[in-house]
Parts: C-alpha cells; sequence; structure tokens
C-alpha cells in the first residue's frame, strides 16, 4: 500500500463517533418498523457493517450493485445495474445506504429505481457529501460529513478497487 499517497482527512475515531450518532437516529426513527437496509455496493459495504452494528432495532439488509458509464472519477448519470435485491420492497421502510454523493446522479437514478418499487417509504443515509459537485437536487436525510472537493479514499471508497481497507478517509495526493 502506498500510504505516502495520501493524506488523513477524517480519522478513524472521527468516523467511529459519526457513524454511531447516525445509527443511534435511525434506531430512534425506524424503531418498530423493521426497516431494509440497501447497501450500494462496493464503496458503502463497510459503512453499512459498522452502521448496523451500532443500531439495536430489528432490521435487515439487502445489496445492490450499479455502475455508472463514465469514466473513474466522474459519473455520467446513466446507471446499469449489476446486481439486483434480493427481495421485494414494495411496503418496505426502504433505508439506501451510499458512501458518497458528489454529482448526485447515481443517487438520483437508484431513488427513482426503488420508488417505482412501490415502497413505504425510502430515505438516504451517506457517509460523505461533495455538496459543489452536485448537478442534480439530491440531498443525503442522514449525513455523516460535508467534505471539500477532492477525491477521497479509504473507509470502503476507492480509486480503481485500491485502499478501500484505509480504516481513515484520506484524499488521494498522487493519481497512478
Ligand atoms: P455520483 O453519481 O457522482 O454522485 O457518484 C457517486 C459514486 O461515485 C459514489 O458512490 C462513489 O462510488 C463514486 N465517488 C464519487 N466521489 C468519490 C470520491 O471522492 N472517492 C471515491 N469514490 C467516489
Ligand atoms: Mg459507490
Amino acid at each position: 500500500m502506498d500510504i505516502q499517497k495520501v493524506k488523513v482527512l477524517l480519522t478513524k475515531a472521527e468516523i467511529e463517533a459519526k457513524v454511531k450518532e447516525l445509527a443511534q437516529m435511525l434506531s430512534r426513527d425506524y424503531s418498530g418498523k423493521n426497516p431494509l437496509f440497501v447497501c450500494v455496493l462496493k464503496g458503502a459495504a463497510v459503512f453499512l457493517c459498522d452502521l448496523i452494528r451500532h443500531m439495536d432495532i430489528n432490521l435487515e439488509v439487502d445489496f445492490m450493485a450499479v455502475s455508472s458509464y463514465g469514466n473513474s472519477t466522474t459519473s455520467s448519470g446513466v446507471v446499469r445495474i449489476l446486481k439486483d435485491l434480493e427481495y421485494s420492497i414494495e411496503d418496505r421502510h426502504v433505508i439506501i445506504v451510499e458512501d458518497i454523493i458528489d454529482t448526485g446522479l447515481t443517487l438520483d437514478y437508484l431513488r427513482e429505481n426503488l420508488l417505482s418499487r412501490r415502497p413505504a417509504s425510502l430515505k438516504i443515509v451517506a457517509l460523505l457529501d461533495k455538496p459543489e459537485r452536485r448537478t442534480v437536487e439530491i440531498e443525503a436525510d442522514y449525513r455523516g460529513f460535508c467534505i471539500p472537493d477532492e477525491f477521497v479514499v479509504g473507509y470502503g471508497l476507492d480509486f480503481k478497487e485500491n485502499f478501500r481497507n484505509l480504516p481513515d478517509v484520506c484524499v488521494l495526493l498522487e493519481f497512478g
């Protein structure tokens, strides 16, 4: 791992405290509703695993994988579903779990797609948000951190599939 290529933006401890806070809010808001957490693979997997372990209510998880047509650092808004949900979400309380909202195009597509399946409710929890980059109107209902317009890796986020295992969220200094 070329550690020298990254600079820590959010430490493991800061992330853990924030994830706990989000989990408490979600536990309070979804108590008795048996919500379904829809994790957007692969980036949000680390976040999901930590989030649900801080929750003390009945809940279920499912996974979706999407790929956005575009290059490795920008998305085009045209999204292809690589892996769909296992079960119907009709009449379920659904929470999309995302690692980061950048342009918002991926989440905008996902939201419309899932809404067409008639869930009882649909909310978004995102660990990171880069509001400066937004091209469509979409906000997280539960948001961890607002970060500047820099490419970040770690805590599940990748650059060309690397760096997902870093415990901190780091800014990538060198692309290559
Ligand atoms: P959007 O469609 O532009 O909002 O892009 C969302 C997706 O792009 C996220 O789910 C990430 O997979 C990826 N992405 C956006 N910004 C970053 C970043 O800074 N680091 C790593 N992945 C990112
Ligand atoms: Mg992602």
